[in-house]
């Protein structure tokens, strides 16, 4: 322990590692935990990743990324997001949004600064601010609110120190999504106090019933705001470990810098796939998107009539269903582990206001879902 640096020893335990070693020693076992898709790179992006490396695209690049995909990331984010950015000086190529995350955050935070983050919420933000010893503020996203940021609830969280809100929709773990009215709130409210804000849009493709609106896109809001997106979850990419940041110049100039003398650059003929990905048809995103669907509407449906209260995601490819009544998070994870064989993910990986809530994904196929949720009836049935 003596060799470790005090900004790491100091981190919060992370209890999803915890989970995932326990949850390892059991054989056997349907994982309703990873967040990640278990649908296959569709087949035309992997040729493209192919063709690359025959080609040679084997070399480094720009530390920003390949300028004809920044410029084909700048043409999505206007068309689909309303969101106007330089390809040449507002876009990083990141090894993956979790990358783009890290960098951002080194670029802007001092020690001692305020964030602001919806709990339960995605656990990066919160170990990375711990790295930098900065203060995390967690807003508690309400179950009767869908779980859906409120304006009202992040202003009484704001003090002199606040740098920085970040905003996930649709978020992980909840699949919660920030009504477009709550978020024009909430760009007033970060103007009003001078906030930086990072919003998080990797799961924009994988929405419901909905339209997703960038923060970004408010005009007012382009000099405090960096979007963070990748193809990790629209193009079923985990592996290729490609994303993105786009907004502020000075920002993006920094975090450019940091990558320099870390990652370098996103892996070329990961960035060539990402290209095929973006520009190729967009049919396979869609097949994705109401293959989730499908089974988001089944998971919430058995759930419910089992006895375990489930409020519908609108986006994501998560349920975050309401466990209290069985015992604490971590008591029915491991019930649900060791009786029904399932594993999920308990609410508490994702901050304090997580607890009694368990995180189950529906990235897995269909008659495993059923199977799961077969076995769960029974757990319940005899508890
Ligand atoms: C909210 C959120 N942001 C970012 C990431 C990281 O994605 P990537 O694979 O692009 O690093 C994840 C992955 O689970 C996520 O849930």
């Amino acid at each position: 322990m003596k060799w470790i640096a005090d900004s790491i020893k100091n981190a919060p335990p992370s209890v999803l590692e915890k989970v995932l070693k326990i949850a390892s020693e059991h054989k056997d076992v349907i994982s309703l935990s990873i967040g990640e898709p278990d649908l296959d790179t569709p087949g035309h992006i992997i040729e493209a990743g192919i063709k690359a490396l025959k080609t040679k695209y084997t070399h480094y690049t720009s530390n920003l990324g390949f300028l004809d995909l920044r410029k084909a990331i700048a043409e999505k984010l206007d068309k689909e997001n309303n969101f106007k950015v330089d390809p040449e000086n507002e876009i990083i190529v990141t090894c993956g949004a979790g990358t783009a995350i890290d960098l951002f955050m080194r670029a802007v935070l001092n020690p001692g600064d305020e964030i602001i983050v919806q709990d339960p919420g995605y656990f990066n933000y919160i170990y990375v601010s711990a790295f930098l010893n900065t203060k995390v503020v967690p807003v508690h996203v309400k179950e009767e609110n869908n779980f859906s940021l409120k304006p009202e609830d992040l202003e009484e969280k704001i003090t002199e120190k606040t740098k920085l809100l970040i905003i996930n929709s649709p978020a992980n773990p909840t699949g919660s999504v920030i009504p477009e009215k709550d978020l024009r709130r909430i760009a007033d409210i970060a103007i009003e106090n001078d906030l930086l804000v990072l919003t998080d849009e990797i799961y924009e493709k994988l929405i419901y019933n909905e339209k997703h609106f960038s923060i970004a896109s408010i005009p007012e809001m382009k000099e405090r705001c960096v979007l963070i997106n990748g193809f990790s979850k629209a193009y079923a990419m985990t592996g290729w470990r490609v994303g993105y940041a786009a907004g502020n110049r000075e920002i993006i100039n920094k975090m450019g810098i940091i990558s320099v003398y870390t990652t370098i650059c996103a892996p070329a003929v990961s960035q060539r796939a990402a290209l095929a990905a973006l520009r190729g048809d967009q049919r396979c995103v869609e097949e994705m998107r109401r293959e989730y669907d499908k089974r988001r509407r089944y998971m919430v449906k058995r759930l419910n009539e089992i006895g375990v209260p489930t409020v519908m995601p609108k986006g994501a490819f998560y349920t975050f269903p309401n466990v209290s009544q069985y015992g604490s998070s971590e008591e029915v994870w491991k019930l649900f582990l060791e009786k029904a064989k399932v594993s999920t993910t308990p609410g508490t990986a994702f901050g304090r206001y997580g607890e009694g809530y368990l995180r189950f994904s529906y990235a897995n196929s269909m008659e495993n879902i059923e199977k799961a949720l077969n076995n769960i009836e029974e757990v319940i049935k005899n508890v």
